[in-house]
């Protein structure tokens, strides 16, 4: 009888640890911001290339404002050992992971790395299913901050309990690591993604373009505009600590300088993760102007932390709006026609309620100052309609800051 009461105890011990089992709380309280190497140098990654873009991230300014996590991508690896620990491939890292880490550390940066929960990644390199937690112990010994958890040749496995195990294997590494889970969005991740990761992905693979979609056969790529149309009504699921992922950026790659403003603006509209995707030596001024946007970078970073929204779309001009603290919001006019088009807002015809943030912009009540945040100038108030001409593929964003 006392093995039977004990074997209960053990049982409920086990079950208590599973359903209380958490991530580590409050690594990314604000959506993450950093660097990735996939959009721009797929499986050309090794070790010099990350120092140089270590060193890019600081004297280019991005560092200064805000960006933090510099990310290996898919192909970094080598075999695993005979006691199936992984090794970084020795011509490509011959200074080991930890030597990288500790550099990418020396510049006030943080590190991160990608792996899979298949027995493969998506580049054929080893994934860590089966191997979680002896992946999770190297990469707590490396010094890794960032692990970006991707979904490919995962025959038979649940997405939810392949993405718990990480979680678990992270935990008892013991170091705080930010998770991101890349499915995709193939099993609604913004539903029980929360208590497993930090940020997930609402989409297949980004690319270069402002609304195109790439066909490789077996699967497709999606310009900015094709991602911002993918999910529909999930923004109620994102929040601090747990962010919608709709890619990295493409920042500062083939589009034009206003394709790039509009996508970079929407990402911050939308309190996405700012993960720049483009070679961070030998910017454009233009990059770095768009990709340091202080006061856009605010708006994404708000620490309300709600994910901003559509409120009005007529002829390929939107208006997408998203509360902030203090009683702000900020509002941007997205042209999405290939000809320029004419604002003319009156602010005070446009009551706007946000059910998720159960916040009401009414300028009747209020009057707020605008600020054009990629002028950064102030230009007027909410007592005047705002008139102005977006260029295509453009936007015109405004930040309503309270008297
Ligand atoms: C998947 C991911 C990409 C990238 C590649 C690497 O396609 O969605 O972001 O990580 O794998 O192979």
């Amino acid at each position: 009888m006392k093995h039977f009461y004990l074997l209960v105890l053990a049982a409920l011990t086990l079950l208590a640890g599973s359903l209380y089992a958490q991530k580590f709380e409050g690594l990314a309280l604000t959506p993450p911001m950093g660097w990735n190497s996939w959009n721009t140098f797929a499986c050309n990654v090794d070790e010099a290339l990350i120092r140089e873009m270590a060193d890019a991230m600081v004297s280019s300014g991005m560092k200064d404002a805000g960006y933090k996590y510099l990310v290996i991508d898919d192909c970094w690896h080598g075999e695993r050992d005979s006691l199936g620990f992984i090794q970084p491939n020795p011509k490509r890292f011959p200074s080991g992971m930890k030597a990288l880490a500790d550099y990418v550390h020396s510049k006030g940066l943080k590190f991160g790395i990608y792996s899979c929960a298949g027995d493969k990644t998506c580049g054929g390199h080893p994934g860590s299913r089966g191997h979680e937690y002896q992946d999770a112990l190297s990469y707590a010994q490396w010094g890794v901050d960032y692990l970006k958890y991707d979904w490919c040749n995962t025959d038979g496995l649940n997405a939810v309990g392949a993405y718990t195990t990480m979680r678990d294997a992270l935990n008892a590494a013991k170091r705080p690591i930010v998770f991101s889970l890349c499915e995709w969005g193939n099993n609604d991740p913004w539903k029980w993604g929360k208590n497993v990761g930090h940020l997930w992905r609402t989409s297949g693979d980004i690319t270069d373009c402002f609304d195109c979609e790439v066909n490789h056969v077996t699967w497709s790529s999606w310009g900015i505009m094709k991602i911002v149309e993918m999910r529909k009504n999930i923004r109620q699921y994102s929040g601090p600590d747990h962010w919608n992922d709709p890619d990295m950026m493409e920042v500062g790659r083939a589009m034009l300088p206003s394709e790039d403003r509009a996508h970079f603006s929407l990402w911050c509209m939308m309190a996405s993760p700012l993960i720049a995707g483009n070679d961070l030596r030998g910017m454009k001024k233009e990059t770095i102007e768009i990709l340091t946007n202080r006061e856009m970078i605010a708006v994404d970073q708000d620490s309300l932390g709600v994910q901003g929204y559509r409120y009005d779309a007529k002829d390929s001009l939107e208006v997408w709006v998203k509360p902030l603290m203090k009683g702000d919001w900020a509002v941007c006019f997205l042209n999405r026609s290939a000809k320029a088009q004419k604002i003319d807002f009156n602010w005070s015809k446009n009551v706007v309620t946000d059910t998720v943030a159960n916040r009401t912009l009414n300028t009747n009540e209020t009057v707020f100052t605008l600020r054009n945040l990629w002028t950064k100038k102030n230009i007027s108030s909410t007592k005047k309609n705002l008139e102005a001409v977006v260029p295509s593929h453009d936007v015109f964003v405004v930040r309503l800051e309270k008297k």
